[in-house]
């Protein structure tokens, strides 16, 4: 994937929705979800990006699950791993999902161990439409500027078990599943929308 970088970064904490941005930039359609659609897929593989270009382009909103539970949380992700190990850090985790997953439909891009719970695995398959975005380890590697954040991506042996680990896992709840090798954010992001127009998902009004 190209084009994701730094800017996605500052923008993270940011909700996208239609309601801030000067007129110029507003989106041109109206977009209705009619279910939550979930990004999962490896750190790395460009959730968080994909999700909020297509909230800009499509004029529905996005939120990030890890910047969500962190302000929730008051803590960053890595705080919390410190205090409260992966386990505490799962807890809260679940609870955010069950949270956004009620919530009106959302693009939500989930963290990329969301999958490791069958109970998290059951509320991504029944809540919503769930679009998987694969990358591999190295490939993630190399568009992550700053791993320090993220306490499950330490080296790269590790992190290419972790993620062979997790592809059962992530094809056992996708709906759909895009190769992100080589794609830009905005290539993606347009076959995602493809893709949720086509099943139903997303409704768009041209203004
Ligand atoms: C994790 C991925 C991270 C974050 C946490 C754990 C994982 O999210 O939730 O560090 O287990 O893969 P991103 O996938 O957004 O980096």
């Amino acid at each position: 994937m190209t084009g994701g970088g730094s800017s996605a970064n500052r923008e993270h904490a940011r909700v996208a929705s239609g309601g801030s941005r000067p007129a110029a930039s507003r989106p041109r359609v109206a977009g209705q979800l009619c279910r939550p659609v979930f990004f999962v897929g490896f750190m790395g593989a460009g959730k968080t990006s994909v999700a909020r270009r297509l909230a800009r382009t499509c004029g529905v909103a996005s939120v990030d699950m890890d910047t969500y539970l962190e302000r929730r949380e008051g803590k960053r992700v890595k705080e919390i791993f410190a205090e409260s190990g992966e386990d505490g850090f799962r807890d809260i985790e679940t609870d955010v999902l069950r949270e956004l997953a009620a919530k009106d439909p959302l693009l939500v891009s989930c963290g990329g161990g969301v999958v490791k719970r069958s109970e998290n695995r059951a509320i991504l398959h029944d809540a919503g439409f769930v679009v998987y975005l694969k990358v591999t380890a190295d490939e993630a590697k190399s568009r992550i500027s700053d791993t320090s954040t993220r306490p499950l991506f330490q080296n790269i042996e590790s992190a290419r078990q972790t993620a062979e680990e997790r592809v059962p896992l992530y094809a056992e709840v996708a709906d759909i599943t895009i190769d992100t090798a080589g794609k830009s954010v905005a290539a993606i992001a347009r076959e995602v929308q493809a893709a949720l127009e086509k099943e139903g998902v997303l409704c768009l009004q041209r203004k």
